[in-house]
C-alpha cells in the first residue's frame, strides 16, 4: 500500500486564512523536524545498545512524517510536477543566494571551524541541487522526463552527483565508496 494513501484522500485545499496558513507552515517545519531528529536518536539508540528504544523513534518518526504530509497538502504545498521543481528551485536559491553565504559569514565571524564546515558542506551541494531542479523544470516543461541515470549523494557531505561517481568527493574527499546511489 502506497504510504501516501490518506494523505492522498485529502479535499482540495480551501482558500487559508493568514493564521491557520501560518500555523500549517510553523507545524509542517516542526513535524519535519522531529522526524529526521527521532531517525538519528535511533540511530543513536542502536548504538547504544536499545533496539527496542531504537524502533521506537523510527516508528514515531514515521508518524511525524504522516503529520507533516497532512499538513503539507492541507496548505496547498503540493503541485504538479513543473510547479513542484520551480519550488524546490526556489528554496535551494535562497539557500545559495541568501540563507548560507549570511550564515557562513557569522560562523567565519565567531570563528566556529565546524559550523563553518557544516555549512559549506551544504551550500556546496545546493547549488548542483539548483542546476539540477533548474535542469530537470526545462524538461518537465516540455513534458520530458531527465535522462535514466542514478543521481548519487557522499554520505559525508551530501555532494549530489548524476552519473559516474567521482574517484573522491570534490567536496569532502571521501572516497567513491561513501556514494549511496539512487537507481
Ligand atoms: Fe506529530
Ligand atoms: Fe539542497
Ligand atoms: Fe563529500
Amino acid at each position: 500500500m502506497a504510504d501516501d494513501v490518506f494523505e492522498k484522500k485529502l479535499p482540495a485545499p480551501a482558500e487559508l486564512n493568514p493564521m491557520t496558513d501560518e500555523s500549517l507552515r510553523a507545524a509542517f517545519a516542526g513535524e519535519s523536524q522531529a522526524a529526521e531528529k527521532y531517525l538519528v536518536f535511533a540511530e543513536q539508540a542502536e548504538e547504544d545498545g536499545f533496539p527496542n528504544i531504537a524502533r521506537l523513534f523510527r516508528a514515531i518518526s514515521f508518524a511525524e512524517t504522516r503529520h507533516a504530509r497532512n499538513h503539507l497538502r492541507t496548505m496547498g504545498g503540493i503541485n504538479r510536477t513543473a510547479d513542484n521543481l520551480q519550488t524546490a528551485y526556489e528554496g535551494e536559491s535562497f539557500e545559495v543566494d541568501e540563507m548560507y553565504p549570511a550564515y557562513r559569514e557569522i560562523a567565519r565571524t565567531q570563528k566556529n571551524r565546524e559550523a563553518l564546515r557544516s555549512m559549506s558542506y551544504a551550500m556546496k551541494a545546493e547549488v548542483d541541487h539548483k542546476r539540477m531542479y533548474s535542469d530537470a523544470r526545462e524538461r518537465a516543461l516540455k513534458g520530458d522526463d531527465i535522462a535514466d541515470q542514478p543521481v548519487s549523494v557522499c554520505l559525508i557531505c551530501g555532494h549530489t552527483v548524476i552519473g559516474d561517481v567521482p574517484d573522491k568527493c570534490p567536496v569532502c574527499a571521501a572516497g567513491a565508496k561513501y556514494y549511496r546511489a539512487f537507481d
